[in-house]
């Protein structure tokens, strides 16, 4: 093979690979080199025989094709390699797709997984969705998608790790290292690709690929550092994004992709585009058309174009007309080769198509073991009146209502992968609850759908709820109701699915409500009246089996929320981490008076139906008072939080203890609380244990008015709960001088 034979070095590797790249680019014609940048998709996301058209084909025989996205499988990713090596340079492809929550076994939903906060288990479903997809000649995931959303109408919420920057930063870095395991290189690692860059997730009015206006300070602050920290995990390319930003669009953005990401946070990867969002910056009415679409998209950094062919059609005549100085080109085409070495595909572009591999990989019962426990830690335990939860496994007579009970594409999602043998391995709530309970002892009636109007199933609901002990009903989100482009005006559950619990609720039965969903919804009636919810998401191909867990007391849930649930969509954007108002909701105002003129609404409660970090368990935590190792800080001191937790109920338990921080005077107002840290805690019923926390200056640090990252001396309040409202607080004192 042509490429063996270029020069090794051996002085390290990152030169060595460097000067292979090197040694590749010299014998490019600059046709070649805009092909490497070119990204298209398969005709076919099929799991069967690949289907790429012809004209497709010739151009990658041609070399003008750098990677194809959504091609799946050994055979398939193995026959398109085969047509790059028949190219002039034999370049291999690189093959991406959206593997965001599982390959072959799916996991919850990302928003799902980071309500475990634990990032052990989220690097872990990252790390066997990777090895999944790399045997199954897969090299590129479009994950982790570290938007920041505090916008639960915008359908992607789904898909990060819900509204706090912090904790999203420590999740980015969890799934980064999930997917690329030990490092590009190995075979079971493939590369992951940190998106959307940036401020995707503030879309105005929650509406998808919808405008972003906003600071550079609320950027640098909120919507940056999740993708800084995966940068600093390493991942191996960053994905651009379709909104505008302060007037420019991310693709054409030079501040983000040049002088941020690979100018002062060094990113030694490849950026690509969003789909076609270089030439939707046509649309957008910033390039006048598509070639100066190509112009503006390379200038500003954009390495590799996802679908829409601008730079195949106009980068060569944009060079050649002196518009695109070639060094940019060459820069680009330097960092996709570099990512095709580290990935080992030079020295064998089909070493990711083992059969072998594939078939090992293929259908693990330990991967389907750990998906049942990451879908048991995700659900949230909303209300248990009167302990109605566990359930006794041996004494009821359950009916199972809703048109979720036998669903099973529902519970993989918007972002699914599915496989032709799907229907025998997702498990529904039925199988799940039959296999615990025994089918002799539920009963189903569907009631009506997830959408429309239709109550005519309604009596032949209430009539199995009458015949029951207890009434179990699934409602929620089809797997269409939340993701891409499927953003929602109204939060209620969708169409009569209310009226349905509502209806058996009024039959004097214990309900317990099993809502799954892509989003936090609205239902303020159903939280009221109901004795028992679950908050269930889309849990992935176990979902049933983690469900039936949760209800039977075979698991505790332990599930804390990272999104803040809304009383209703007036109050969006809803976040714990907002900025206090002069008036707050709620407070006396300063000289003592109670206030009429404050920051409320009129026709609703201000605060959330339930917080950032909230969660319940069967169990109970009681919180000892917290103690602070001082009062008085210098720079240089850690100031050491502790807090003793009892297991005062009847169940082992785990419990997720937070700690927030105030700072109480800023030259830029800082939020009213901040998460710096939390511990998870496991403990048997009257076990005490004590978390311990270590705050620095580190954590106090903001960006100010002029873009600085600095922390300032003063008053901060130190929180400590169980979820972001329910906290006890002290005050300390951090001085810049050491004494
Ligand atoms: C989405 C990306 C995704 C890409 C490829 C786009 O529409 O915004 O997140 O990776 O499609 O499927």
């Amino acid at each position: 093979m042509l490429l063996l034979v270029l020069p090794v070095l051996v002085e390290g590797q990152v030169k060595t690979l460097n000067e292979r790249v090197d040694s590749v680019l010299r014998l490019m014609t600059l046709e070649e080199k805009i092909g490497q940048m070119n990204q298209y998709n398969c005709d076919k996301n099929a799991t069967g025989p690949i289907s790429i058209n012809t004209d497709k084909a010739e151009q990658i025989k041609k070399g003008l094709v750098g990677s194809v996205l959504n091609v799946r499988t050994v055979a398939n990713t193995r026959s398109i390699q085969e047509l790059a090596m028949q190219s002039r340079l034999r370049i291999p492809l690189l093959f991406g797709l959206d593997v965001i929550h599982g390959y072959r076994t799916i996991f919850p939903i990302p928003l799902a997984e980071s309500c475990t906060w634990d990032l052990d288990l989220i690097e872990k479903a990252a790390r066997i969705a990777g090895k999944e997809a790399a045997s199954s000649g897969i090299h590129w995931t479009f994950a982790p998608m570290v938007d920041i959303a505090r916008d639960p109408r915008w359908g992607r919420i789904m898909e990060g790790a819900g509204e706090d920057t912090w904790l999203g930063s420590l999740v980015a870095t969890a799934r980064v290292r999930g997917f690329q395991g030990k490092g590009l290189g190995n075979t079971d690692a493939i590369m992951a690709c940190a998106k959307h860059f940036a401020a995707y997730g503030a879309a105005e009015g929650g509406r998808d690929y919808n405008s972003v206006d906003m600071s550079l300070k609320q950027l640098n602050q909120v919507y940056l550092p999740p993708f800084k920290a995966a940068v600093d995990a390493g991942v191996a390319t960053v994905m651009n994004s379709f909104n505008t930003i302060n007037g420019v669009p991310a693709t054409g953005n030079s501040y983000l992709q040049r002088d941020l990401l690979k100018g002062s946070w060094d990113f030694n990867g490849f950026v690509v585009s969003d789909w076609e969002s270089i030439g939707e910056m046509v649309t957008h009415g910033y390039a006048r058309d598509r070639k100066e679409a190509a112009m503006f998209a390379v200038k500003a950094g954009s390495d590799m174009d996802m679908q829409s062919r601008c730079y195949l059609d106009y980068l060569e005549s944009l060079v050649k007309e002196g518009k695109v100085d070639e060094k940019l080109i060459d820069e680009s085409v330097k960092r996709i080769l570099l990512k095709k070495f580290e990935m080992g595909l030079f020295d064998d572009p089909f070493r990711f198509c083992s059969a072998e591999r594939e078939k090992n990989e293929w259908n693990k019962p330990e991967n389907l073991e750990f998906a049942r426990e990451i879908a048991e830690k995700s659900i949230i335990l909303l209300k248990n009146d009167k302990n109605l939860l566990p359930l006794n496994k041996k004494s009821v007579r359950i009916a199972l209502i809703g048109p979720l009970v036998k669903s099973q594409t529902d519970n993989i999602g918007f972002w699914n992968i599915s496989w032709p043998d799907d229907s025998l391995r997702i498990i529904s709530l039925w199988d799940g609850m039959g296999s615990v309970f025994g089918f002799d002892r539920i009963s189903y009636s569907k009631g009506c759908e997830t959408d429309g109007t239709d109550k005519s199933g309604f009596d032949e609901a209430i009539k199995t709820a009458q015949r029951s002990d207890v009434v179990i009903v699934s409602v929620g989100e089809r797997f269409d109701m939340s993701g891409e482009a499927k953003c929602r005006s109204d939060l209620h559950l969708p169409g009569i699915q209310e009226d349905l619990v509502m209806a058996l609720i009024s039959t004097g039965k214990p309900v317990i409500v099993l809502i799954s969903a892509g989003r936090p919804l609205i239902f303020n009636r159903i939280a009221e009246s109901a004795q028992a919810i679950l908050y269930t998401w889309w849990l992935g191909t176990e979902a049933g089996n983690a469900i039936a867990a949760i209800l039977s007391g075979d698991y505790n849930p332990s599930g804390k929320t990272t999104v803040t649930f809304p009383r209703a969509e007036g109050q969006i954007p809803f976040y714990y981490n907002h900025l206090n108002t002069g008036r707050p909701a709620g407070e006396k105002a300063i000289s003592g008076i109670t206030r009429t003129y404050k920051s409320n609404y009129i026709d609703i409660q201000s605060s959330p139906l339930y917080p950032f970090g909230y969660g319940l368990s069967y169990t109970s935590f009681k919180y000892g008072k917290m103690t602070l190792s001082k009062n008085n800080l210098d720079s240089k001191d850690t100031l050491e939080v502790s807090v003793a937790v009892k297991n005062v109920g009847r169940y082992a338990g785990e419990e997720t203890v937070q700690l927030y921080i105030r700072d109480v005077a800023a030259s830029s107002v800082r939020p009213i609380k901040e998460l710096r840290g939390f511990k998870k805690i496991m403990l048997d019923p009257g076990e005490s244990g004590k978390v311990k926390f270590r705050l620095t200056v580190d954590d106090l640090k903001f960006y100010n008015n002029d873009l600085q990252y600095i922390w300032e001396e003063g008053e901060f309040r130190i929180m400590v709960g169980p979820n972001s409202d329910e906290l006890q607080e002290e005050t300390v004192f951090w001085k810049k001088i050491c004494r």
